[in-house]
């Protein structure tokens, strides 16, 4: 039998019966903790009928032959392995979809979150006053001391823009540490991003006045193995979701980016086509050319890199994307010219014609892009 598993002090006699709360974990290379939150769970759960749901997005480490083994000894335990695809908020949408308890609780694998405050959040839930209960750094009895100075200014300034920009009334929307019920998960399922690391934030957005949220304090912890996979790069997501809930989804950040990296490339475009012209001495056909192809790759590896980061190409994949992104690219080119010629048809304006076609060419490429270069496996 596996150490986790074996009866004794640290396992006391389990509740049965069908679960009443699902705890979701998301993971990504935390194959040291998943075994002894397990055994946390099992002694801060020991009343309640309880289920554990491991989303791990194929972590080079094995994270999830650590979970298979988990729930071959024990049922309660289960593991979805998602292949090609990343996010912290997704992994935590889609577990919570996969299991049915009443309610369901999102937590760290790494042990940073207090799980012995787990029934007294389901207490909180079950007394029928709540949907949304949330563990919090920065209420009277919560902190966050493991936190250096930078990240605790960086998660106090995003902390700041949520409540004023949206207008998010908690004092911790940016907690990965909570319990909400179904019912209302349910509902709220479809309007939720599943890019980006601010599930909580989003679920509060989203259900703007109509969840009854409550606070309980817990002490943010330090990690025990591994390390944080919060880059700068989350400082992005945070804006994407600020901006999509401003404006009710319409816009995403990832046409954004993409539409600003476009713009970059106008720039690179007419640096190498004067680099060309200039310092080479090519015609002018050819030193456009040169200038079409430098934007196009610097665009692709700009995209590559910060459009399309959870998606991003690696190795030979990355010479396969190019070549297929300098094809979409030309056909865009084509669609652009295109709406220009036929706008200016009818309306002899010259930077309408332009911009029409621009436009265009912006929306075929990111549309062609993310269905063949960066598509989801
Ligand atoms: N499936 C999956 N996919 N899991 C992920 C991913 C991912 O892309 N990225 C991170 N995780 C898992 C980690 O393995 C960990 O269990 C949990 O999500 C949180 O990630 P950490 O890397 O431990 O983040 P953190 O501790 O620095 O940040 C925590 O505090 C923030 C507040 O400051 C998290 O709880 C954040 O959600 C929270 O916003
Ligand atoms: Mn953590």
């Amino acid at each position: 039998m596996n150490d986790a598993i074996q009866p004794g002090p640290e396992n006391p006699p389990q509740a049965t019966g069908t679960p009443q709360l699902s705890v979701i974990v998301p993971t990504f290379n935390e194959r040291d903790n998943v075994t002894t939150l397990f055994q946390r769970l099992q002694v801060a759960l020991a009343g309640v009928p309880w289920e554990v749901v491991f989303v791990d997005d194929n972590s080079p480490d094995g994270t999830w032959e650590v979970v298979r083994g988990l729930a071959l000894q024990d049922s309660r335990v289960r593991c979805i392995r998602r292949i090609g695809r990343r996010g912290l908020s997704g992994a935590c949408i889609e577990g919570i979809l996969a299991s049915s308890a009443p309610c369901a609780a999102v937590i760290d694998a790494d042990l940073q979150h207090d799980e012995t405050q787990l029934p007294k959040m389901l207490a909180l839930l079950n007394g029928g006053e709540y949907d949304l209960v949330v563990g919090s750094r920065y209420i009277e009895g919560g902190s966050a001391d493991s936190f250096n100075k930078q990240r605790a200014g960086a998660s106090q300034l995003a902390t700041e823009v949520a409540k004023r920009v949206l207008g998010v009334e908690i004092a911790d929307p940016m907690s990965g540490f909570f319990m909400i019920s179904r019912d209302r998960f349910e509902q709220l399922a479809p309007r939720l991003s599943t890019q980006g690391f601010k599930i909580l934030l989003d679920i509060v957005a989203t259900g703007r006045g109509d969840l009854r949220v409550k606070e309980i304090p817990f002490t943010f912890g330090s990690r025990l193995h591994g390390e944080s996979k919060l880059d700068s790069m989350v400082a992005l997501d945070f804006l994407g979701l600020v901006l999509a809930k401003l404006t009710h989804d319409v816009v995403s950040l990832r046409f954004l980016l993409f539409a600003m990296v476009g713009s970059i490339g106008l720039f690179v475009h007419l640096a190498a086509l004067y680099i060309a012209l200039e310092a080479f001495d090519l015609p002018f056909a050819e030193a456009q050319a040169c200038g079409a192809l430098s934007a196009m790759t610097s665009n692709f590896i700009l995209n590559n890199f910060l459009t399309y980061r959870d998606q991003r190409l690696k190795g030979f994949a990355i010479l396969r994307g190019l070549l297929l992104f300098y094809l979409v690219c030309s056909v865009g080119l084509f669609a652009n010219v295109g709406v220009a010629f036929s706008v200016y048809d009818q309306e002899p304006v010259w930077w309408l014609a332009g911009a029409a076609g621009a436009l265009m060419g912006v929306v075929w490429n990111y549309a062609m892009s993310g269905l063949f270069v960066w598509r989801k496996r």
